[in-house]
C-alpha cells in the first residue's frame, strides 16, 4: 500500500458516513481488493485506489486496460440498502461520475452524457467505465465493489467502443484531483439516494444526462439484440424501447449502440 490519508480517516461525508481511502502502486484490480477487505472483515465505507491495475476488468468479461496516469477506484459498501435495490446503485454511481467529469471538462453539461446504464460520454465517446460487484459475506451481509475507471491521460485504442480521455479532450486534471471530486459527488449521491427512498431524484439527474433518449438505438442483449427507440428508463432504471413493431419493451440489461456509431458500442 502507498498510504492512507490520514485526512480522511473519520472525516464524516455528504452521506453521513465516515470514509477511509487507500491507495496503491499496483493491483490486479481495486475490486479484487475491496471484496477482500470484506471477506477479511473490513466494516466497508472504503476506497480502494490505485495507479495501475494488472488485471483490470470491465463489464461482460472485458479487460479494462489500466496503465498509469487513469484512475481507477473501488468503494466498498456493506449492505448499502434492501437487496431488490441494489440494481439502483449503477445509477448513483454513474450521477456522481458524470457530475465529477462534467465539472473537469469545459462546457461539461453539453458534452458529458450517460449512455445506459452507465457509461459516461465526452463528445460521444467513452470516457467512464463502472463495474459493480457483490458478494455474500459468511454472516449474510451483502458486500459490494463499486468499481469505477476513468480515462484521465490515455484511452485504448481500437476497442469496439470509441474511447478518449479527458486529456484528449482538453482536459489535463490529473487522477489523484479528480478522485477527489468524485468521492464527493458519490457521497452527495449517496446521500441523496438514502438507501433507496432518493432514487426518483438521482433518475431525474440521470435523465436529464442521458444520451440517445428519443433517437434510435440498437441494443445488444445477453442473447440477440433489439433495436427501436430509446423512449427512458423507468422507475427501475430499466431501458424502455418502443420496438420497430411499436412494442414497449423494458430491457434490464445490454449494450447500448447509437446509429451514428452502427456496430460501435
Ligand atoms: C466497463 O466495462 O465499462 C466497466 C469498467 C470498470 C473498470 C473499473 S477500474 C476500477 C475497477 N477495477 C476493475 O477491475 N474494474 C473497475
Amino acid at each position: 500500500m502507498r498510504d492512507v490519508s490520514p485526512g480522511d480517516r473519520g472525516a464524516v461525508a455528504a452521506d453521513g458516513r465516515s470514509w477511509r481511502v487507500e491507495r496503491f502502486a499496483a493491483l490486479a484490480s481495486t475490486n479484487d481488493a475491496a471484496l477482500d477487505r470484506a471477506r477479511g472483515g473490513d466494516p466497508g465505507d472504503l476506497w480502494i485506489v490505485a495507479d495501475r491495475q494488472t488485471s483490470g476488468r470491465g463489464r461482460r468479461g472485458r479487460v479494462w486496460v489500466s496503465e498509469a496516469g487513469n484512475l481507477y477506484a473501488s468503494a466498498l459498501l456493506i449492505d448499502p440498502c434492501e437487496p431488490p435495490r441494489l440494481a439502483e446503485l449503477p445509477f448513483v454511481t454513474v450521477v456522481a461520475v458524470r457530475r465529477a467529469i462534467g465539472a473537469a471538462v469545459a462546457r461539461g453539461d453539453e458534452r458529458v452524457r450517460i449512455k445506459w446504464p452507465n457509461d459516461v460520454l465526452v463528445d460521444g465517446a467513452k470516457v467512464s467505465g463502472i463495474l459493480l460487484e457483490s458478494t455474500r459475506l459468511p454472516d449474510g451481509r451483502t458486500a459490494v465493489a463499486v468499481g469505477i475507471g476513468i480515462n484521465c491521460r490515455s484511452a485504448p485504442v481500437a476497442t469496439e467502443t470509441p474511447a478518449t480521455s479527458l486529456l484528449a479532450c482538453g482536459s489535463g486534471i490529473f487522477p489523484e484531483r479528480l478522485f477527489d471530486d468524485l468521492r464527493r459527488a458519490f457521497a452527495a449521491a449517496l446521500g441523496i439516494w438514502e438507501r433507496g427512498l432518493g432514487f426518483g431524484e438521482i433518475r431525474a439527474d440521470w435523465l436529464a444526462h442521458a444520451g440517445g433518449i428519443g433517437a434510435p438505438i440498437r441494443v445488444r442483449l445477453v442473447a440477440g439484440e433489439e433495436t427501436g427507440v430509446f423512449e427512458a428508463i423507468d422507475p427501475a432504471g430499466r431501458l424502455v424501447l418502443r420496438t420497430v413493431d411499436g412494442e414497449r419493451r423494458t430491457i434490464s440489461a445490454g449494450d447500448v449502440f447509437f446509429p451514428a456509431t452502427a456496430g460501435v458500442e
